[in-house]
């Protein structure tokens, strides 16, 4: 944390604003670590604590003995299950889709603040479920905290890009995803059966996310507005100039540098999801945007999760649970590397180093997962997934979650992000549902999928994602504008050749 907390920009203003945001990352890693499973298949194949997945089962079989006098059936038991496991990314989608319709109007601060609501509300039916006999209120409880981290997975990133100066923006666009990975990892303790794991706990362990938004409702107000959004689209000089984070000899620096992009703003009005996909300037940028996010969930890593508790069964660990806690030591311990190097080393590297990591890693993985089982085998095969993580961590997990702000200037930003994030939680729904099937089709050779999708991202970051290290978002989409611009030349040349 060293590299943060010396740098000289950095104010305690500044490192309490983004403490107090990356709160709602938290939220959305402990509500995708808390109940993280595929579907009601096979027990073997669950990444999270089986004993929260066999107690809300065993939930769901009381109650409806209760409302209807008889056991309730098995494909009906699969299909609320289902339902309960994928009504949190489909609450996501939607909630990450609407991430534009309020960081303008109420502002990046206040739009945070406001989804607290969503919080304390899902919070709310989650706790009660057990006590109300309903298992509607908890599917519900789910829905809404999806629409909720849909809405942080937006907000959070946005607003910490726009607060933080250029040097450092990829620093700490990284506490973004070291809040994810310290929420799952919290989740994964704190479902432990002799902590809130258990028959009667469980309802405090969904309501849990109650207390990391009553605290962010406490600090929130302390901390600035984006100046960015004060000065460019509320064209409050002076608020933007008080808001500023840095000391005063960058503020200055800050300040002409958000004035330029707010002249340049005047020709260039905010700009909505259709114009974004309708105007040629920004296809390029949407585009690495978009394929960042997807090479994130359809690098399987969320799959791997799911498989590790497997995996891990089949070495002999007595207590898989407890490694799959390892994994998500790996998960944090690798995300803190990526926050040391990731200003040094640059966003492009370190993804391509992740992607090329991974591939290596789930390539054996299929190798000695495929084989006759050999003692020693079932040990390099965790030594694999532990790799896979941390390649994961060091660059497809936090890049692409604040590359997107970075891409974009304060225009078209929010219309970005919101499709960005859609692409994300959609790839999240879809390897979800369908990964259980391929795999009970073609067992440990469903990854070579994700070997294949892997290398295709790969030679996609090599070839079209800029480095955006140190660069201001006004040099950054003016590259995509110079692309542009050859683009444009080399087709009309082309086309008075033919
Ligand atoms: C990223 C992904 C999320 C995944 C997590 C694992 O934040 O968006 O789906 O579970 O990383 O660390």
């Amino acid at each position: 944390m060293s590299v943060l907390l010396c740098a000289p920009q950095v104010t305690p203003s500044l490192l309490m604003a983004v403490g107090s945001a990356v709160l709602g990352s938290l939220q959305f890693g402990y509500n995708t670590g808390v109940i993280n499973a595929p579907q009601r298949v096979s027990q073997t194949s669950l990444w999270m604590a089986c004993a929260v997945f066999q107690i809300i089962e065993s939930f769901y079989n009381e109650t409806w003995l209760w409302r209807f006098s008889e056991p309730i059936s098995h494909p009906a038991l699969t299909a609320l299950w289902s339902l309960t496991v994928a009504i949190f990314p489909v609450g996501g989608m939607i909630g990450s889709f609407s991430v534009g319709l309020f960081v303008n109007r109420f502002g990046r601060k206040n739009s945070m603040l406001g989804a607290n609501v969503l919080a304390v509300l899902s919070a709310a039916l989650m706790g009660l479920s057990q006590l109300a006999s309903s298992f509607e209120m908890l599917i519900v409880g789910r829905f809404v905290v999806g629409v909720f981290c849909g809405l942080c997975t937006g907000f959070v990133p946005m607003y910490v890009e726009e607060i933080s100066p250029t040097t450092l923006r990829g620093a700490l666009g990284t506490l973004h995803q070291l809040g994810v990975v310290i929420g799952i990892l919290l989740a994964q303790i704190l479902g432990l059966e002799w902590l809130l794991g258990s028959l009667s706990l469980w309802p405090v362990l969904l309501s849990f996310t109650v207390l990391p938004a009553l605290l962010q409702c406490v600090l929130l107000p302390f901390c600035p507005e984006s100046p960015r959004y004060l000065l460019i689209n509320c064209s409050q000089e002076s608020e933007a100039h008080e808001g500023r984070l840095l000391d005063g000899k960058n503020v200055a620096e800050d300040m002409q540098e958000m004035r330029e992009e707010s002249h340049r703003m005047q020709q260039e009005t905010s700009v909505s999801i259709l114009e974004l996909l309708r105007t040629p300037a920004y296809k390029q940028p949407l585009m690495v945007a978009v394929m960042l996010q997807l090479s994130q969930q359809l690098s399987g890593i969320n799959a791997v999760f799911y498989y590790s508790t497997g995996i891990f069964e089949k070495a002999g660990v007595s207590q898989p649970v407890y490694a799959t806690i390892g994994t998500g030591v790996v998960n944090t311990a690798f995300t803190v590397v990526s926050l040391f190097v990731v200003e040094r080393v640059g966003r492009r590297p370190l993804h391509l180093i992740g992607l090329m990591g991974m591939v290596h890693c789930v390539s054996a993985l299929v190798c000695l997962c495929s084989q006759e089982q050999l003692a020693w085998m079932s040990y390099v095969s965790i030594a694999a997934i532990f790799s896979f993580v941390a390649f994961f961590e060091i660059g497809p997990g936090p890049i692409p979650w604040f590359i997107v702000a970075e891409l974009f200037s304060q225009g078209p930003r929010p219309a970005a992000v919101a499709v960005a994030g859609f692409s994300n939680w959609s790839a999240n729904f879809l390897v979800g549902i369908c990964f259980q099937y391929i795999e009970q089709l073609c067992g440990p050779f469903v990854f070579i999928i994700f070997t294949v999708l892997l290398l295709a991202f790969f030679i996609f970051t090599y070839f079209k994602v800029p480095e955006t290290k140190g660069r201001t978002f006004e040099e950054i989409s003016a590259g995509f504008k110079r692309i542009n611009y050859t683009d444009r030349k080399i087709e009309k040349q082309y086309r008075e050749t033919v």
